[in-house]
């Protein structure tokens, strides 16, 4: 079963993303920055029924995810705790394999509200607290890294709660664009590690190394990373260093790039799992439970089921 998750590290010769292809990747670079949007209104697709979608909504998902890496869903508000129609949405883009996380649902499917329980409540997703720049599943092991991921709002906080995400493929360029060997520090199969989880003498989870960044067998860019600095060991040369604090930078500025959003009731992200943050929320009304939202991990990557499926 871990044989048909894995995917390759080891750059295929031919693609964009393999630090030594310089003229493809800067074709591809050109088409990037030209197709990327303006707003995050460019990334919206209002849905009428999420169980069977028009071709149209179809193709304006595929379109956005292109362009940036993601898209907004918006369900009629009654569908927002539809959890079912969550899972029928994403199989209408070849999301299928669900990661069972620790946290998850029996269904496979999380639901990211507060939780005052100690175990579960350890996890800052869990919480009300800001949450840093990441990709989801970035403690996995190399063969069960997540490529896909939805996020749909049943009720969102009182007061904050705001996503902002990055397309990785535009960190990609950042980092390549100010040096070609921060990209290969990056891709090195040691250059993150994230130390061993363990609760009450009980190893919930081992150390996990990886590359940052890594090129699928399809020759589709992944990337895995967090900016937290606690819990975080990169690899200790000169080059690992300077790409991280480089890429920090990135979430520090002003972006074009970067697209904040507060999700609404019945509002989703459907991602291949682009970079993103939170900032910390309050409640209203001292209601503590009150922010909900589903949460689906796949190993699968958005695709087009009717081209590429
Ligand atoms: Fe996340």
């Amino acid at each position: 079963m871990m044989a048909s998750l894995a995917s390759s590290v080891t750059p295929p010769v031919l693609s964009p993303f393999h630090p030594d292809c310089d003229e493809l990747y800067r074709a591809w670079r050109r088409r990037k920055l030209a197709a990327c949007p303006g707003s995050l209104d460019e990334l919206m697709v209002p849905v009428t029924d999420g169980y069977a979608l028009t071709a149209a909504e179809r193709g304006a998902i595929l379109r956005a995810v292109g362009r940036a890496g993601l898209a907004i869903y918006q369900l009629p508000r009654h569908s927002a705790g539809d959890k079912l129609l969550l899972r029928q949405l994403g199989r209408q883009f070849g999301l299928e394999r669900l990661d069972n996380n620790l946290c998850a649902d029996d269904d496979g499917i999380t639901s990211l509200h507060v939780v005052e329980t100690r175990q579960v409540g350890e996890y800052i997703p869990y919480t009300n607290k800001r949450l840093n720049w990441h990709t989801d599943g970035y403690y996995n092991s190399t063969e069960r890294q997540i490529r896909g991921v939805i996020l749909q709002c049943v009720q969102p906080a009182g007061s904050g709660g705001e996503n902002a995400f990055l397309d990785h493929e535009i960190a990609y360029i950042h980092l390549r664009d100010e040096n070609p060997d921060f990209i290969r520090a990056l891709m090195a199969p040691d250059a993150m590690t994230i130390p061993e989880n363990v609760q009450n003498d009980v190893q919930l989870r081992p150390a996990q190394s990886g590359p940052v960044f890594s090129i699928d067998g399809a020759g589709h860019l992944h990337m895995r990373y967090s900016a937290r600095g606690r819990n975080i060991i990169w690899k200790d040369d000169a080059d690992t260093r300077a790409a991280a604090d480089c890429l920090l930078n990135l979430f520090q500025q002003d972006s074009a790039y970067i697209f904040r959003h507060r999700l609404a009731a019945g509002e989703g992200v459907i991602s291949n799992n682009a970079l993103h943050c939170r900032t910390a929320f309050s409640h209203g009304n001292g209601d503590a439970q009150s922010r909900l939202l589903y949460r689906a991990r796949y190993f699968d990557r958005i695709v087009d089921i009717e081209k590429d499926g």
